[in-house]
């Protein structure tokens, strides 16, 4: 199993769970599986974006795939409630083998950390039964924008997608999904953005999603940390100035990520 970006520690895991909930009115809106029955979910970690798809389409049966044991161990606990609405797959997506044909696919946040994440898509083909629906949301990361131009997060910003990369992983994968499913033979791709553009319009929304963003390179901290990219006053660096963006009179904090919809 190759390294990976925020690590696997409880903290981290509950992140995941809240960060569902944070950004759920974002992702889901377009998120269209009606009439579907089996979905395949890519990179499921600890069920947090499992739990909104069996909520929200009640039809469903999901197998989710994670190559790292203790997410799935996490999973099971979070999705007991499902029964046998959910199996789990201990597996690199990229080497996938299972047993039964799918007509849905689901992946979030997930593309970003797989090396050489093309592999996924050839793998999963042969698995996906004819006009199977296909929804990913990924990172767009350079479309990231902050006023004021605080220089502590400006570092951190840069050192975090930087030990993205090293790990091989590709922090603005959303802004290649129209080509990856197109390479991989996929059909009717349509691409979507979607995220935040905050201002003091809105103070406790602007504090919320701060607050959710420091949470988020938080989770690298360590990894960074030990990568030598960055040091302990660099992290209080980039939290304060996170703080101080919320209560600018001037501050601006833009980010888009991007969905895409296909079918095989
Ligand atoms: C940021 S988490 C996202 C989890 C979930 N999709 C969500 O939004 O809460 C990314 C997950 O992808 C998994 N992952 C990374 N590389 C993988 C691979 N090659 N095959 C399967 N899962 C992988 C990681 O173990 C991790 O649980």
């Amino acid at each position: 199993m190759t390294a990976y970006l925020h690590g696997y520690i409880p903290k981290e895991q509950q992140r995941l769970m809240d960060q569902a909930g944070v950004l759920g009115s974002l992702i889901y809106p377009r998120v269209d599986f009606s009439g579907c029955k089996k979905l395949l979910e890519v990179g499921s970690g600890v069920g947090a974006q499992t739990e909104v798809l069996l909520r929200l389409f009640p039809d469903l049966e999901i197998t989710c795939v994670d190559y790292s044991q203790s997410q799935i161990d996490r999973a099971r606990q979070n999705l007991a409630f499902a029964g046998d609405r959910v199996k789990f797959v201990c597996q690199d997506a990229r080497k996938l083998q299972v047993e039964e044909n799918y007509d849905s696919v689901f992946i979030c946040w997930a593309l970003e950390h797989i090396p050489d994440a093309a592999q996924v898509l050839v793998a999963i083909k042969p698995y996906l039964l004819p006009e199977t629906k296909l929804w990913f949301t990924e990172v767009f990361n350079s479309s990231f924008y902050f006023h004021p131009a605080f220089p502590g997060l400006t570092k951190y910003y840069k050192n975090y997608n930087d030990l993205q990369v090293s790990l091989g992983g590709n922090p603005d994968i959303g802004a290649n999904l129209g080509n990856l499913l197109r390479n991989a033979g996929y059909r009717e791709i349509g691409l979507f953005h979607g995220g935040f553009h905050l201002d003091q319009r809105k103070p406790e929304e602007l504090k919320e999603i701060t607050q959710y963003w420091k949470e988020l390179m938080k989770s690298a901290a360590s990894g960074m940390i030990e990568a030598e990219l960055v040091t302990e006053e660099d992290v209080l660096a980039m939290e304060h100035d996170l703080d101080s963006i919320a209560l600018n009179d001037n501050a601006v904090f833009f980010y888009h990520f991007i969905q895409v919809s296909a079918t095989v």
